[in-house]
């Protein structure tokens, strides 16, 4: 999916610097277009894309009855009372069908495509030529894997990078220091993924990130399915084991000062250099750079994608901008940004906020407008 991502950046970059108010905007249209090309092969060009905003609507819903809010995920057994007692499907039976909708109309939709020959390797296409039935999947469960997968592929990643570019304007000297890295390394060419073994300090930024502001804000719960012994704790079968994942990123034993976005506690180290993937494989789990996808076999499968959507969109974003928190009319200074504004909500994510951007010069201006690099005339359509 790299050029989905490449594409989907240089537009971020357009984005920013014709209409930098709208700045999370832009991000929201990013990550939203990369997930929708790679499991639909569709691209999102704008935010008012009517399948955007409806996959918007039905998360919103989602997103009410994620987690243990309701009774019946707690206790499992109120599903046999009879259906006509199961209060909480007046309300969301309806939201179900809806979602059914959405997610066969965008799988139907495919299909058609696929029969008149009109092919783009998205994820969707796989898995039908995979044959699912044959794996025991119904046509809508399948439907339903693909929408899971826009699901949580979109705000995650975008939650992500808002709370990036916050952390970026909250600890301007960590702009520098990826200014100080790009400049020596890329120059005045646009970073590619192929740069990304010279850029430490970007990868570290995005580790560092999602150590800082997990964008799992209820850890993750498992259930084990055998008794397990853990030293002196007998966990059975069927318990609910949380992951803590905040306690871990804020244990000063593992990260000094863990308040602060500081990438640089992972340069010098073994980490830096591991993936995401190898990370989450390896044996000592003191070489883990977080745990924000999560931990055993349930871990998030699609930290590959998210790790290169973050890596790109980061390395170009500090290429081409100076970025910072806007200046207060009353006192002349630069406002200091509140870095704990963010809504109790379970995908953790900034409140809105306002920062500066400004193009670093006239010629990284030039390429941004241009669009410059592989087919720029893609960066206005919706298909690639
Ligand atoms: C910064 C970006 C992302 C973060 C922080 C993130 C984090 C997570 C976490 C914490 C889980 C639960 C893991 C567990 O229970 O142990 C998860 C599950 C999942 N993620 Fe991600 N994710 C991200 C991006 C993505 C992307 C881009 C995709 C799509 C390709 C994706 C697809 C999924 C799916 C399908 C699951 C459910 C897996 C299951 O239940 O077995 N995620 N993610």
């Amino acid at each position: 999916m790299k050029p989905s991502q490449d594409l989907e950046s240089r537009r971020y970059l357009y984005d920013v610097l014709t209409d930098p108010t709208n700045f999370l905007d832009h991000v929201k249209r990013y990550t939203s277009s990369v997930i929708m090309y790679s499991t639909y092969g569709r691209r999102v060009e704008s935010l008012d894309d009517p399948v955007l905003q409806a996959i918007y609507e039905e998360a919103s819903v989602f997103a009410d009855v994620f987690g243990t809010r309701f009774l019946v995920d707690k206790y499992p057994i109120l599903e046999k009372l009879p259906k006509i007692l199961q209060w909480w499907r007046r309300k969301y039976e309806p939201y179900h069908q809806k979602e059914v909708e959405l997610w066969m109309g965008l799988w139907n939709g495919l299909k058609k495509q696929l029969a008149a020959g009109i092919r783009t390797g998205c994820f969707v296409e796989n898995f039908i030529e995979a044959d699912y039935p044959k794996m025991g999947i119904s046509e809508v469960q399948a439907a339903y894997v693909a929408g899971t997968m826009i699901e949580a592929g979109s705000d995650s990643t975008q939650n992500t990078l808002n709370s990036l570019i916050l952390g970026l304007i909250a600890f301007p000297e960590v702009i520098a220091k990826a200014h100080e890295e790009l400049d020596r390394v890329v120059g005045g060419r646009m970073p590619q993924f192929e740069d990304s073994a010279q850029l430490p300090y970007i990868r570290a930024m995005v580790k560092e990130v999602l150590r800082w502001r997990s964008v799992s804000n209820d850890h993750f719960a498992h259930l084990s399915t055998g008794d397990v012994m853990y030293k002196d704790y007998f966990i059975p079968a069927g318990t609910v084991v949380v992951g803590n994942i905040w306690g871990l990123h804020f244990d000063p034993t593992l990260f000094p000062e863990p308040q602060r976005f500081n990438p640089d506690r992972f340069l010098g180290t073994r980490t830096v250099d591991l993936t995401a993937g190898q990370c989450i494989n390896v044996a000592n789990p003191l070489e883990r750079d977080h745990w924000s996808f999560g931990a055993g076999r349930r871990v998030c499968p699609g930290y590959t994608l998210a790790e290169n959507s973050l890596f790109i969109l980061t390395a170009r974003l500090l290429w081409a901008f100076d970025i910072n928190a806007p200046i207060d009319p009353n006192t002349g200074e630069r406002n200091k940004p509140d870095v704990w504004n963010y809504p109790p909500r379970q995908l953790y994510g900034p409140t809105k906020f306002d920062a500066e951007f400004k193009a670093r010069d006239i010629e990284k201006e030039r390429m941004i407008r241009e669009g410059i690099g592989e087919k720029p005339e893609l960066l206005f359509q919706d298909k690639v």
